[in-house]
């Protein structure tokens, strides 16, 4: 399987048009390096690509694929993707749904109930495509096959509703986020994608270390990450996000992982990691854990 980062940054973007914050200005001028929203692709056997979550930043990603030559030439104006499957409902991984309108063909979209729920209702996003190009939706609850050889998992991850979701709707017991692990049935290689992961129990870790490659949340590095920079009130777990560092951080629970290749993603603007040469990116990469970055794309 070919797995592509096509966005390695979080909500906002790197830089935030509106932040000012050491790593937004450092990607201004230069010393480090921009990245688009959070969203990957995935493809197996040469094969139709999949793309995950539909990040703000789509059109642009979609372009750099075509210039990577990811794509055999195209006629029409169909998707260049099989289908689009998406992690939640968060306005990060959604609102490329709708610049996707313009497609000549219903867009295929795997979600839960959940998510499916939001995106008709809170955020109706669904609802809107119907008088554009339509949606074909499936659910994406167990295992499903997206194609003869690729199979994907949905395991449920966060319980953190869309903040735009209505009080009556907010149902803190569903689950609204997921992870995935994505199988090459003709490989038997495994990828687990987790952009918002809030913890990482025993059963996570056996998860991560059967993967082959693991893609997983580093949107932040502290805790108060936001409170303390003065932009914004909620914490990274109360967001729904591990965070890096710390004696109960991901990181440390990485440590322990000796199967898979680790990526980072969904990396926060503010997160000193983004920052070349920072104490805090030395230290992730001192432990084989790669920071993502636009474009970074492999074989499984
Ligand atoms: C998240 O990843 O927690 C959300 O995308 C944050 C947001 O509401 O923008
Ligand atoms: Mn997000
Ligand atoms: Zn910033």
């Amino acid at each position: 399987m070919i797995v592509r980062i096509l966005g390695a940054a979080a909500g906002g973007g790197f830089p935030q048009w509106n932040c000012h914050c050491r790593g937004c200005e450092a990607s201004r001028s230069g010393r480090a390096t921009a990245l688009t929203q959070s969203s990957i692709a995935i493809r197996a056997n040469g094969g139709d690509w999949f793309l995950i979550n539909a990040s703000p930043d789509v059109r642009q990603q979609i372009e750099l694929m075509r210039a990577h030559n990811c794509f055999a030439e195209q006629n029409g104006r169909s998707l260049p993707f099989a289908g689009i499957i998406l992690t939640d409902a968060e306005i990060d991984h959604t609102t490329g749904l709708m610049l996707l309108r313009e497609s000549s063909h219903p867009l295929k979209i795997y979600s839960s109930d959940r998510v499916k729920f939001a995106l008709t209702t809170g955020y109706p996003l669904f609802s809107t495509l119907q008088n554009y190009c339509g949606v074909d939706w499936s659910p994406l609850d167990a295992a499903i096959s997206l194609a003869s050889d690729l199979e994907v998992e949905a395991f449920a991850l966060s319980t953190k509703p869309p903040k735009y979701m209505q009080n009556e709707d907010r149902s803190p017991d569903e689950v609204w986020g997921v992870g995935l692990t994505i199988r090459d049935l003709s490989t038997g290689k495994t990828l687990t994608y987790a952009p918002g992961l809030a913890a990482i129990d025993e059963t996570m870790q056996r998860r991560l270390n059967a993967s082959d490659c693991i893609a997983i949340d580093g949107t932040f590095w502290t805790d108060d990450e936001l409170p303390a920079l003065g932009v914004g009130a909620r914490s990274a777990l109360q967001m729904g996000h591990l965070p890096l560092s710390g004696e109960r951080g991901s990181l440390r629970q990485l440590e322990g992982l000796t199967g898979p290749r680790k990526i980072l993603v969904h990396i926060n603007n503010t997160n000193p990691i983004l920052i070349p040469n920072s104490p805090e990116r030395q230290a992730v990469e001192s432990q084989e854990v790669e920071i993502g970055c636009d474009g970074l794309m492999f074989d499984l």
